[in-house]
């Protein structure tokens, strides 16, 4: 016997019609792809970033593409007040909070972890980390059923890499994040997933790597070794994010999706 769920059409399983999102550090790079994307799909969105300036600019562009009521606030995912207060915004004017996708991190260069100052390791922790459990439980304290928290981690949530550690330490606690959360708000009906990018051009990545590039290394053809040989858009995470974030996947909760063009495997 085929329940009702399951004959609910591939359009309006897709559709985020009449649902409101928040993207932190939507202004660029893989949120603001993902605010296209969740606009797209029929979402109203707030485009939530430290750069006010960006987030009003994709904010305009979006909402001219799609029609969709796309606005901007200043954000900064480490200041819970701004947190508290972007939730509030995506509830009272986009009339209720079902999506928060916690996106907002840094990757700043670290280098070796023998030299790593204690303020530095303090910053990552608490915009990749506290930024996203802060994300995640003021979003979840004011959605009614049916919330979806998804969470970008990174393949370096799964491995290390030298040079980075602060980093790889900030992405392996967003699995935990992850689970943990699942685990709570489940019986909320929120879901709490994860994507896991690895490696995607965004401007954050050009600017990582602009020391790099200055020195000689192929950056392109560094980020390209993958197993489908080239790297990812933002565009590529967008579209997981989107998936995750629709009933198409209504079944997953408490997991991250390895998006990554199979650098993890090979
Ligand atoms: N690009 C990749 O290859 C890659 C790989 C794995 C994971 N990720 C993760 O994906 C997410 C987005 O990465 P990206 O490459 O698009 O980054 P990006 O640097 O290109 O864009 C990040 C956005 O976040 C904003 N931001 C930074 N600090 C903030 C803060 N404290 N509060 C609010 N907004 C803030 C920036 O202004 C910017 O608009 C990050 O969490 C990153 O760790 C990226």
């Amino acid at each position: 016997m085929i329940d009702d769920h399951s004959r609910r059409d591939l359009g309006d399983l897709w559709s985020l019609n009449g649902r409101g999102a928040v993207v932190t550090g939507g202004a660029a790079g893989i949120g603001a792809a993902t605010v296209r994307r969740l606009a797209e799909a029929g979402a109203d969105v707030v485009v939530a970033d430290i750069d006010e300036s960006g987030a009003a600019r994709t904010a305009v562009e979006v909402a001219g593409a799609t029609g969709r009521t796309v606005i901007s606030t200043r954000l900064d995912i480490a200041d819970t007040a701004s947190v508290v207060a972007a939730a509030e915004l995506c509830r009272d004017r986009l009339g209720g909070l079902d999506i928060w996708v916690n996106n907002a991190g840094i990757y700043p260069t670290t280098g070796p972890a023998l030299d790593a100052a204690d303020d530095f390791i303090d910053r990552l922790l608490e915009v990749n980390v506290r930024g996203s459990y802060a994300g995640a439980r003021e979003a979840a304290r004011r959605m009614s059923n049916g919330g979806v928290i998804v969470n970008l981690a990174s393949t370096t949530g799964f491995r290390a890499a030298p040079g980075i550690s602060a980093y790889v330490i900030s992405k392996h606690a967003v699995v935990g994040l992850t689970k943990s959360l699942a685990l709570e708000f489940g019986p909320r009906d929120v879901r709490v997933v994860g994507v896991a990018p690895g490696p995607i051009d965004t401007p954050g990545v050009q600017e990582q790597m602009a020391p790099l590039k200055a020195a000689g290394l192929d950056v392109a053809k560094r980020m390209s070794q993958t197993l489908l040989g080239r790297a990812g858009t933002a565009d590529d995470i967008a579209r997981v994010i989107l998936f995750l974030a629709s009933d198409m996947a209504a079944w997953i909760t408490g997991e991250v999706v390895v998006a990554d063009a199979g650098s993890l495997a090979g």
